[in-house]
C-alpha cells in the first residue's frame, strides 16, 4: 500500500539512483609492506575503490613528521565483473637503522589507521622469519596466531611461499582483497614477501602482480633481497607449468637466476650474506599421495623441460651452494635429509645438518585453506625425514654465518613445536661435486666493478 502513485514513482526513482550512482570509497584499505631493493627501504601499497589523485605516506620515528609521496594505478580484474581498484604504491628510503617508525597512508581525501614497522641493525641482525605457503580466505589456520605474533613483534617479515586467498581473482576479486584485508593485521607491521603459486595463474597472474610489491617489479617472475645474512631468492616454479604464457618468463627467469647466483657466490657478497635461501612454490621432492608431479612424475623444476631437460633448477642449485630451499604446494609439512638428484648427502649419519653435503629442502603448506589437508604415503620414502598433516607454520632464525634454527608450529596442537632442526655450517659455497662455471662468477666480478 503506498500513498499515492507519484510519491511511489518518486522512491523508485531514488531507488534506481542509488543503484547507478558509484560509491565513492577514498579511505586506504588492505595496507601491506614489502622490503624495497633492499631492508633499508620499505614499499607501502594500499587500495582505494575512487581515484584518490595522491598517495601519501606520513611517517617518522615517534610521530608523523615525514611524508613520502608515490603513484597509483587502476587494477581491472580480467572477470567479468572488471573490478577495479586504485592501488597506491610508496617506497620509503634512507630508514634510519634499528628504529621504530609509526605511519599512516592516504591522501588529504581519507588517511588509514596508525601502524608501526621497524628497521633492523646495521650490524649482527637476527632476523626472524615465518614462512609458511597455502593461505587461503577461508579457513587460514594459521593466521591468528601470525597476527598476534606479528604484533608482539616476533617476526622481521614474513615469506607467503605462492598460492593466497583461493582465489584472489574468485568472486570478481572480491575473495582477494578479503584476504588482503585479513592478512592487513600481519603485513601492515611487517615486510610481507611472496613468490606465485598456480593458484595466482588466473588472466597472466594479474591479481598477484598487481597486489604485491615485490622488489624485481611486476613484470618479473623472480627476485633476490638480502636480510642479514641470509640472501634470500623467491622463485616462480609456475613458469615450468602455464606455458600457455609462453617459454619467455622460464627463460629469462632461468637467466636471471644465473646471474644472481654467481654474483651472491662473489667472495665480499657470500661473506656477507653467506645464506642462500631460495623459496618458491612447488616442491621438488614430496611424499603426498594427492596427483602432483612431485608424487607421480619426476618434477618440472628439478630436471627441466620434458625431451630436452633444459632448464632444470636442481643442478643449477646445486652448482651455486644453496644453503636451503623452501617449497609449499602440498597442503602439509615435509623435512628432506639433504639431498641431490635423488640421493641423501647426510654431512655425517650423526649430524645429517651439519655440513650437509647437499641442499637441505623442506615443505611448509599447511596455513590452511578450503582444500583442506594433503596425506602422505606409508611408508615414507627414505629421503624424507620427518612429516605432518598438521595445520601450521615455519619459524625460521638466523642466529649467525653458521647456525641457521627452523621449526615447526602446529595449529592443530595449539602452538606446540612439533619438529625443529639446526642447519650447521663451518664454511658456505660449493659443494664438493658442484660444477662451477667460473666464467660467469668472472663475469658478474666485472659487471659489479663496471
Ligand atoms: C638500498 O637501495 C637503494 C636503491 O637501490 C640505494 O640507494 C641504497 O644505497 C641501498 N642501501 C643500502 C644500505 O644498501
Ligand atoms: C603476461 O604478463 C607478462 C608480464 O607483464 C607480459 O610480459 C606478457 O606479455 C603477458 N603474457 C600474455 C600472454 O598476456
Ligand atoms: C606423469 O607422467 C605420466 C606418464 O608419463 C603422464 O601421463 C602424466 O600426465 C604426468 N603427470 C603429471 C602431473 O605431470
Ligand atoms: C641420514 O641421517 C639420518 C639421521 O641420522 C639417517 O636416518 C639416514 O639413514 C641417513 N641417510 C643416509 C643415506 O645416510
Ligand atoms: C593417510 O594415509 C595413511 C597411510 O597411507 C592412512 O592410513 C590414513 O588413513 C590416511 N588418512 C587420511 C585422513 O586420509
Ligand atoms: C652462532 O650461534 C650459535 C647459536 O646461538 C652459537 O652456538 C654459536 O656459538 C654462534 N657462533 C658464533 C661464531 O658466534
Ligand atoms: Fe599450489
Amino acid at each position: 500500500m503506498f500513498p499515492a502513485n507519484g510519491i511511489f514513482i518518486f522512491y523508485l526513482f531514488l531507488n534506481l539512483c542509488a543503484v547507478k550512482s558509484e560509491i565513492v570509497w577514498y579511505r586506504p584499505e588492505q595496507i601491506h609492506l614489502a622490503f624495497g631493493q633492499n631492508t633499508s627501504e620499505i614499499t607501502i601499497t594500499w587500495s582505494t575503490f575512487s581515484d584518490t589523485q595522491e598517495s601519501t605516506v606520513e611517517y617518522g620515528i615517534g610521530g608523523l613528521i615525514l611524508k613520502a609521496k608515490g603513484s597509483s594505478s587502476l587494477f581491472v580484474d580480467g572477470g567479468n565483473g572488471h573490478h577495479s581498484q586504485y592501488i597506491h604504491k610508496v617506497t620509503l628510503n634512507n630508514l634510519t637503522p634499528h628504529s621504530r617508525y609509526v605511519y599512516h597512508c592516504g591522501s588529504n581525501l581519507g588517511w588509514s589507521n596508525i601502524f608501526w614497522f621497524k628497521t633492523p641493525p646495521q650490524e649482527n641482525w637476527q632476523p626472524h622469519i615465518a614462512i609458511f605457503g597455502d593461505m587461503g580466505n577461508e579457513n587460514a589456520q594459521s593466521l591468528t596466531r601470525l597476527q598476534e605474533e606479528t604484533q608482539r613483534e616476533l617476526y622481521d617479515a614474513i615469506l607467503h611461499v605462492g598460492d593466497f586467498a583461493y582465489d584472489m581473482n574468485s568472486e570478481n576479486a572480491k575473495v582477494g582483497d578479503e584476504f588482503m584485508r585479513q592478512i592487513e593485521s600481519v603485513a601492515a607491521y611487517v615486510p610481507y614477501m611472496t613468490c606465485p603459486g598456480n593458484h595466482e595463474e588466473k588472466y597472466n597472474f594479474s591479481n598477484y602482480r598487481a597486489r604485491f610489491s615485490m622488489p624485481n617489479g611486476p613484470d618479473f617472475p623472480a627476485y633476490s633481497i638480502n636480510i642479514g645474512p641470509l640472501h634470500i631468492i623467491s622463485i616462480s616454479t609456475e613458469v615450468y607449468y602455464f606455458l600457455n604464457y609462453g617459454l619467455k618468463p622460464l627463460v629469462f627467469q632461468y637467466q636471471w637466476l644465473e646471474d644472481d647466483l654467481a654474483k651472491a657466490n662473489l667472495p665480499e657478497n657470500r661473506e656477507k650474506h653467506p645464506w642462500i635461501i631460495v623459496i618458491g612454490h612447488r616442491p621438488m621432492y614430496c611424499s603426498n599421495t594427492d596427483e602432483d608431479d612431485c608424487t607421480k612424475n619426476e618434477t618440472l623444476t628439478r630436471v627441466g623441460l620434458p625431451f630436452f631437460q633444459f632448464f632444470g633448477l636442481e643442478n643449477l642449485f646445486y652448482n651455486y651452494g644453496v644453503d636451503v630451499e623452501i617449497w609449499a604446494h602440498e597442503h602439509s609439512y615435509e623435512r628432506l635429509w639433504p639431498i641431490y638428484n635423488h640421493i641423501v648427502l647426510n654431512g655425517s649419519y650423526d649430524a645429517p645438518y651439519t655440513n650437509p653435503k647437499a641442499p637441505v629442502h623442506f615443505t611448509t603448506g599447511s596455513a590452511g585453506c578450503k582444500e583442506g589437508r594433503d596425506n602422505f604415503t606409508d611408508p615414507r620414502p627414505e629421503w624424507s625425514a620427518f612429516s605432518s598433516r598438521d595445520y601450521g607454520f615455519t619459524r625460521m632464525k638466523a642466529y649467525n654465518r653458521s647456525h641457521l634454527y627452523f621449526e615447526q608450529v602446529s595449529d592443530d596442537k595449539d602452538g606446540e613445536v612439533i619438529d625443529s632442526f639446526w642447519v650447521i655450517k663451518d664454511n658456505h659455497g660449493f659443494y664438493k661435486n658442484s660444477i662451477i662455471d667460473w666464467a660467469k662468477i668472472d663475469s658478474m666480478r666485472l659487471k659489479n666493478f663496471t
